[in-house]
């Protein structure tokens, strides 16, 4: 067929895993490499990422927000990303930019699906009406026991305690369980790097998985 252009490079790329794990480092470094190589990219991160959606992270991550129920932070995790999404992670992907994304939809059916118990189905669900079937084209998961992640972050004093990182080691052991199996069920978009490792080998594992597809 004459004019037909079959795109098989990567665009949207996420990172996900638990506190502590570096893939906000790492998605920086990851970054710079791909802009010294010449490749248009853009860097943005949830919940947030426009005006509208850090206000709304405001209201999610608030320490003082005890009484927030499981429904409605999973109603404002997905109204969240789809504003991001249409005003943002779109019109950038149409550019053919390439997106790295701290966080996106598997945070969601993690956190709230299995962490807050709110069940896989009805997470995926609200996450569709939210963003409809675009889901990312590569996932790096930072695997690391919880343990290893909240003293990470405990050791940094300056780094804000938000209202999910005070949660107990077992809803973070749920977490980081939901992500394995969401590994599992589609491994061909996710891959699992192990986040125990040193900074600039996690760095290193994460280049070779992407530079092979972008
Ligand atoms: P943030 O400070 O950005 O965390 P981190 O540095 O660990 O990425 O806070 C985001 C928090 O929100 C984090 O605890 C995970 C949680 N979260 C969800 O529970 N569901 C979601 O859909 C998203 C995007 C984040």
């Amino acid at each position: 067929m004459e004019g037909l252009v079959i795109m098989t490079n990567k665009l949207f790329f996420t990172f996900e895993g638990p506190e502590g794990a570096g893939k906000t480092t790492v998605l920086k470094m990851v970054v710079s490499k791909l802009q010294e190589e010449g490749k248009e990219v853009i860097a943005t991160r949830e919940p947030g990422g426009s005006v509208i959606a850090e206000e709304i992270r405001q209201v999610i991550l608030n320490p003082a927000h005890t009484e927030m129920d499981a429904k409605t932070e999973a109603l404002l995790y997905a109204a969240a990303r789809s504003q991001h999404f249409v005003e943002k992670i779109e019109p950038a992907l149409k550019q053919g930019k390439l997106v790295l994304c701290d966080r996106f939809i598997d945070s969601s059916l993690a956190y709230q699906g299995i962490g807050r118990g709110l069940g896989i189905e009805g997470v995926k669900s609200i996450n569709e009406f939210a963003i409809g079937q675009r889901m990312p084209d590569m996932t790096i998961l930072f695997d690391l026991d919880p343990k290893i992640g909240l003293a990470r972050i405990n050791a940094h004093k300056n780094r804000e305690i938000n209202r999910l990182d005070v949660e107990s080691l077992a809803f973070h052991q749920k977490v980081r369980e939901a992500y394995l199996k969401l590994a599992e069920e589609f491994p061909e978009r996710i891959y699992v790097i192990d986040a125990s490792q040193s900074l600039e080998e996690v760095f290193q594992n994460v280049w070779k998985v992407l530079k092979n597809a972008v």
